[in-house]
């Protein structure tokens, strides 16, 4: 059922933690199964130098979200952006059809974190721009706190 890459980055997933002091921080609860991800960036000259993950989500959410941190690192915020839940799953060798909704928490949650920087930052036009001005509350998922460490 799973690619040899999704089991291994599901046993051994690349930047699990909290960065403290992150410039950006988003968080996403899934609409599928009700799973939570956040993650944390890390930003000098609009390029992304760190970034972690916590998630309370499935093994194919570990997995994914793994990878999404390994594909965003040194990236710039624009070429972030460009990472889709298609572009960490092909990277991954493929997921299941039933489990691709699972790779919308990292996509999305970087999404955030990137916005969250820009807003942070009071930089408007850029979050007009690339499209992350209008993105829907999750208030209701910011408690960090009840997110379990992987
Ligand atoms: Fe919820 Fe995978 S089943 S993220």
């Amino acid at each position: 059922m799973y690619s040899e890459k999704v089991l291994e980055h599901f046993r051994n997933p690349r930047n699990v933690g909290v960065i403290e002091d992150a410039d950006g921080v988003g968080t996403v609860g899934n609409p599928v199964c009700g799973d939570l991800m956040t993650m944390y960036i890390k930003v000098e000259d609009d390029r992304i130098v760190d970034i972690k993950f916590q998630t309370f989500g499935c093994g194919a959410a570990i997995a994914t979200s793994s990878m999404a941190t390994e594909l965003a690192k040194g990236k710039t915020l624009e070429e972030a952006l460009q990472i889709t839940k298609q572009t960490v799953a092909e990277a991954l060798g493929g997921l299941p059809p039933q489990k691709m909704h699972c790779s919308n928490l990292a996509a999305d949650a970087l999404k955030r974190a990137i916005a969250d920087y820009l807003k942070k930052n009071g930089r408007v036009e850029d979050l007009k721009r690339l499209g992350l001005d209008n993105l829907p509350d999750e208030d209701e998922h910011d408690d960090h706190g009840e997110l379990c460490p992987m």
